[in-house]
């Protein structure tokens, strides 16, 4: 046999006998895995499946926005619309506002510092707002209070038959010279229990 036929044949019979071992698993986890600079010096990229969705079509309808209602800010009265309101305090202070029609005594105690909470911001649900109007004849020409002023003044502490919600009473001409007194005591509600 030549040298190079013997050569030959051990080559194939080393072959065969690779091909016929079963790797290990530490080999077959050195095969599968990536070389250490690859895996290690490539950027990650970051997939989800959001960007598989596609962006909703625009909607036609516009965008708009109210302005939320303030309260305690008032616009001044103009010159000879002024109206009159009194209002005293729990200590028996008074104090004397000129304020326009339509405000009601809620905006116009708050705007000037006094102690009205005013917890529900004016939407009827809470008594914190509570006056006692002084005049009789005064709290006559007030309009009426609706159900829902009544059902929470009967929670009111101190009611009186002259009680009104104040976020409920409005200034108009006839009511000019209004007084009206702070009980000395509210519900112990805030403005946080209506958030
Ligand atoms: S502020 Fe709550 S009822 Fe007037």
């Amino acid at each position: 046999m030549s040298t190079s036929r013997t050569f030959a044949t051990s080559l194939a019979r080393l072959s065969s006998t690779a091909s016929r071992t079963p790797r290990t698993q530490t080999q077959t986890r050195a095969l599968c895995s990536l070389p250490q600079s690859w895996s290690s010096n490539r950027p990650r990229t970051s997939f989800s499946m959001r960007s598989l969705v596609p962006a909703p079509a625009p909607s036609s309808r516009a965008f708009t926005t109210t302005s939320p209602r303030r309260h305690g800010h008032l616009t001044p009265p103009k010159p000879g619309e002024e109206l009159h309101v009194t209002f005293i305090d729990k200590d028996g202070d008074e104090y004397k506002f000129q304020v326009s029609e339509g405000d009601n005594l809620l905006d116009i105690a708050q705007a000037n510092d006094l102690e009205m909470e005013g917890a529900c911001g004016g939407s009827c649900a809470c008594s914190t707002c509570h006056v006692i109007v002084q005049d009789e004849g005064m709290y006559d020409k007030i309009p009426e209070p609706e159900d829902d002023e009544n059902d929470m003044l009967d929670l009111a502490f101190g009611l009186t038959e002259t009680s009104r919600l104040g976020c409920q009473v409005k200034m108009t001409k006839e009511l000019d010279g209004l007084v009206v007194k702070l009980p000395s005591m509210t519900r112990n509600l805030q403005a946080s229990d209506f958030s």
